[in-house]
């Protein structure tokens, strides 16, 4: 017996299933069903479910402090915020508590830049599909075309221009621009990647144009696409970096991270309750120390790589298309628009995936998932497919 679910507020449309336990890439509910876990909590438990490295640091840092409030500094919050610094080369870092929060932080950031340095210029490009968070300025940010009628008037001071497209990146920005803010994979329009190019073109135009880019690597980071941080893999180190999903491993955690030249905060200007508590900076550090070290990474890229080539396969023996993104955040093009119904059966076999489109599946399986466990994903997902 579960407790009534009447009382759970319905912003979303969930299957009537009471999740109760987790482990590595398993789920189990409170019937003792047990799932193959593809979405790992949309892309966020890096290690899998309950990881004993994050298990021992809740523990540890439990019994020493839980929150000693932001008005202090605390030890695991010097440790991750350096942490975080040595690996994305950027030096100043605020601690927060969604990807929301973050991007909330990097919008305010930039406006407080262009008031400083850019004749009070405000203006922030973004990208149509884009996805950075449901606050009203990040909803505003967003170019997620069911987000356009909610929640009027919405925030002003976005510009939307078409993902991929460097004229009319080139072309957006104007005098009063302050920012381009970016995701190197656009994760909930259906894994739609920025290519190389472009995201090396928008760093150098940036640059050019005497404006700040943001990369929101909330779900590209901490290793979902196998290095540490997306822009690696083009050199493109923006000057503000937001982060979450990933960073907390299944807590909530984010990060608000800017150059020394961007990072322009005055005492005051940004804060809130839960900041840099030491409970979850703590869980970052182990959940950090682990994704960092190189063989780890390795193994995400080679684990991608399997992915994909089993996915291609499928696709190809069952007639439908394309598999595209990068390291472990990939999706599937489906011959057809009924996404959810192979969801559904999926969750029926007692599998896990999710649909960011209609023609499109998504994985983003935890980044310790084993060969076994994509051959187990692959065998339940074929019967869904045909
Ligand atoms: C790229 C990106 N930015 C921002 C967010 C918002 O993060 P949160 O749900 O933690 O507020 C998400 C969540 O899916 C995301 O994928």
């Amino acid at each position: 017996m579960h407790p009534t679910l009447d009382h759970v507020m319905p912003i979303t449309t969930r299957p009537p299933v009471v999740m109760t336990e987790g482990t590595g890439s398993w789920l189990r509910d409170s019937e003792g069903r047990t799932y193959l876990d593809f979405v790992q909590g949309w892309a966020v438990n890096c290690l899998g479910h309950s990881h004993p490295v994050m298990v021992e640091a809740i523990r540890e840092q439990a019994a020493r402090l839980i929150n000693c409030s932001p008005a202090f500094h605390n030890e695991p919050m010097a440790q991750l915020t350096a942490l975080i610094a040595v690996t994305s080369g950027l030096q100043h870092v605020f601690l927060c508590n969604s990807g929301a929060e973050a991007n909330e932080g990097a919008i305010k950031l930039a406006r407080k830049w262009g008031a400083k340095h850019r004749d009070g210029a405000y203006e922030i490009v973004t990208t149509q599909g884009a996805f950075h968070g449901r606050t009203l300025a990040t909803m505003s940010a967003s170019g997620k075309a069911a987000f356009e009628p909610l929640f009027e008037p919405k925030v002003p001071g976005f510009v939307k221009v078409p993902l991929n497209d460097l004229e009319a990146m080139a072309n957006a920005i104007t005098e009063q621009t302050v920012a381009v803010m970016l995701e190197p994979i656009q994760g909930e329009a259906g894994v739609i990647p920025a290519t190389d190019a472009y995201l090396r073109a928008v760093r150098r135009l940036t640059r050019e144009r005497g404006v700040l880019l943001i990369l929101d690597e909330i779900q590209t980071g901490i290793g979902r696409t196998g290095l540490m941080y997306a822009f690696e893999h083009v050199e493109a180190r923006p000057d503000i970096l937001t982060l979450g999903k990933g960073l907390g491993g299944g807590v909530p955690l984010a990060a608000l991270v800017a150059s020394a030249a961007a990072s322009c905060f005055e005492p005051g200007d940004q804060g809130g309750t839960f900041n840099g508590n030491p409970l979850m900076a703590a869980i970052g550090c182990a959940v950090l120390g682990t994704v960092r070290q190189p063989a780890f990474l390795a193994s995400v890229r080679e684990t991608g790589d399997y992915l994909a080539a089993r996915l291609t396969e499928l696709s190809a023996a069952t007639g439908h298309g394309k598999v595209r993104g990068r390291g472990l955040l990939l999706a599937l093009a489906l011959g057809h628009g009924e996404a959810q119904k192979v969801v559904d059966a999926a969750l029926d076999r007692g599998l896990l995936i999710n649909a960011p489109r209609p023609d499109s599946l998504r994985f983003m399986p935890a980044l310790t998932v084993t060969r076994e466990e994509i051959d187990t994903m692959i065998e339940r997902l074929g019967p869904c497919l045909t």
